[in-house]
């Protein structure tokens, strides 16, 4: 299995339990929010793309990063169809939105704090795929290991494109990122969503 320990030191805090049971007992909800999340992780590296043109590393390292997303929704969607799991909208949690509200206005800060986003976000979900694997069934348990492997390459690439365009050293910052974070997984929310918190 993928050694995951360098995200697992970087996040403030581990999944929650009461998290674990919560997604148990709601697979389909877990299986078409992951597809969001999937799609929405293309977007953003997409977006990224359009907004930082001169910035050769980025736009390398998120061309694939999106290629791959991509990629995981198209696994995540298939498997949706053969269990008949239908796709769905699905309002968003409040977990991206609640860091990226925190995003400074003036660059590189816009920049930084986004990427640093992107390496909670990845670390996160490499976290909660690893956290899930050992209570799901065979075929998921088995996706879900597979996918660490790039989720937590993801981190690594948003961590080193975040110092590298940091005029400052970013070790303030990400605190700052951590302890947002650390609230948004340990408090109670509202709905059930592969980053929510935990059940109210
Ligand atoms: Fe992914
Ligand atoms: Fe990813």
């Amino acid at each position: 299995m993928t050694d995951i320990s360098a995200l697992q030191a970087f996040l403030p805090c581990a999944t929650p339990r009461a998290w674990i049971d919560w997604a148990l007992e709601n697979p389909d909800l877990l299986m078409i929010d992951h597809a969001h999340c999937e799609k929405k992780a293309a977007s953003t590296a997409l977006n990224l793309m359009f907004r930082y043109v001169d910035r050769p590393e980025l736009l390398d390292a998120l061309s694939q990063l999106a290629r791959e997303e991509l990629l995981h929704f198209e696994q995540v969607v298939k498997m949706m169809r053969e269990r008949g799991v239908r796709y769905d909208h699905l309002s968003p949690s409040r977990y991206a939105q609640g860091l990226r509200r925190h995003v400074r206005t003036s660059e590189p800060g816009r920049l930084v704090d986004t990427l640093i986003i992107g390496a909670l976000i990845e670390a996160r979900s490499c976290e909660r795929f690893a956290a899930l694997a050992p209570h799901v069934d065979e075929e998921l348990g088995r996706y879900y290991r597979y996918l660490l492997k790039s989720e937590s390459r993801h981190f690594e690439d948003y961590l080193d494109l975040a110092r590298r365009y940091s005029d400052t050293d970013i070790e303030d910052r990400m605190a700052f990122f951590k302890e947002k974070e650390r609230a948004l997984i340990e408090e109670p929310d509202e709905a059930f969503r592969f980053h929510s918190g935990v059940p109210e």
